[in-house]
């Protein structure tokens, strides 16, 4: 049995839990190969019996860049798959999403696994996150469990027990539902609008080489960041010198709002199982928390907590 699993990471999250998969599945198999996104030749897909896909959530779904590769692929009729992600508070209808969109290539999605995990450098976050700690040791032997029982249900279909199908869990909010509709389109009106300030860019490339969509040219007079733009604003991470502009203010505000609710969530996913707390939840300031963009702001001008 021969098994790829692919994955998008930009922070690590996703591929710290897609490396234990595949450490599972070489438990099981002696093989899997592993690649990220960018470097998937498609035209190889074919020569595997068992293909997993894993990803962040963006936006309660998959990140646009992974739907466009997903629209890319080959047809693969009754091709295996099994799909996964990593995600703070909300996983929306990501593994759902990711599964339709696969269906339409004839592919079979057998299973479907997704961890908590801290946003790392995400602007309008606060900070410090619900999910701090995340994925921990016991999260990543839960992937590496998960890799070991993908590899026996998808031997056990393909000797013809399709029961072990397994269908993906129904998205539980309706708001949730309707973040489906939320395309580039929208996005593009909705979300804070980045632009480059010159007089902090060193030129170090940094925002451009870690681009998903190589939508940067750092080098144009003047920087520019172009279509396409998928709104991970990863470049706003990576960048040094915060030379990467944005009006952060509402979308942080608006995040800060739901913070208080996105803890009882947690504390009802907690009661079920289904989550552990890494902090003490009652340490943070849920009422006014402070964004991800002011804590990088402060620590650049060498500023301590409160001193804004
Ligand atoms: C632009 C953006 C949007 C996000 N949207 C969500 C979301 O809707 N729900 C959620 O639970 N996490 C969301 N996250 C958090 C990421 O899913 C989480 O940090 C993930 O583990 C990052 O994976 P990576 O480290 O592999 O890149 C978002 C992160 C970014 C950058």
């Amino acid at each position: 049995m021969k098994t790829l699993i692919i994955y998008f990471s930009q922070t690590g999250n996703t591929r710290k839990v897609a490396e234990r998969i595949r450490d599972g599945v070489v438990t099981e198999t002696g093989q899997c190969d592993l690649t990220n996104l960018a470097d998937v030749d498609t035209n190889a897909l074919a020569d595997y019996d068992l293909v997993g896909l894993g990803c962040p959530v963006f936006y309660l779904k998959a990140p646009f860049n992974v739907y466009e590769f997903i629209e890319g692929l080959p047809k693969l009729r009754d091709q295996q798959w099994f799909v996964f992600c990593t995600h703070n508070t909300n996983i929306g209808n990501t593994l759902p999403s990711m599964a339709e969109h696969l269906k339409k290539k004839g592919i079979i999605v057998i299973g479907y696994h997704h961890t908590y995990a801290e946003p790392i450098n995400v602007p309008f976050y606060p900070y410090p996150a619900l999910t701090t700690g995340h994925p921990d040791s016991i999260d990543l032997e839960e992937a590496c469990a998960f890799g070991r029982e993908i590899v026996a249900r998808s031997q056990s279909i393909a000797d013809g027990d399709i029961n072990l199908i397994q269908e993906p869990e129904p998205v539980s909010q309706e708001w949730a539902r309707e973040f489906q509709k939320l395309d580039l389109k929208l996005l593009k009106k909705v979300a804070p609008r980045l632009s480059i300030n010159t007089d902090k860019c060193t030129h170090c490339h940094a925002c451009e080489d870690n681009c998903p969509v190589k939508g940067i040219d750092i080098e144009a007079d003047p920087p520019r960041i172009q279509n396409p733009c998928i709104y991970c604003y990863h470049c706003w991470g990576v960048c040094p010198t915060l030379a990467i502009d944005a009006n952060w203010e509402a979308w942080a505000y608006f995040e800060s709002k739901s913070f208080a609710d996105q803890r009882r969530e947690l504390d009802k996913a907690a009661a079920r199982g289904e989550f552990r707390w890494l902090i003490d939840p009652d340490s943070l300031n849920l009422d006014e928390p402070e964004p991800f963009f002011k804590k990088r702001e402060r620590e650049l001008k060498g500023m301590k907590p409160g001193d804004f």
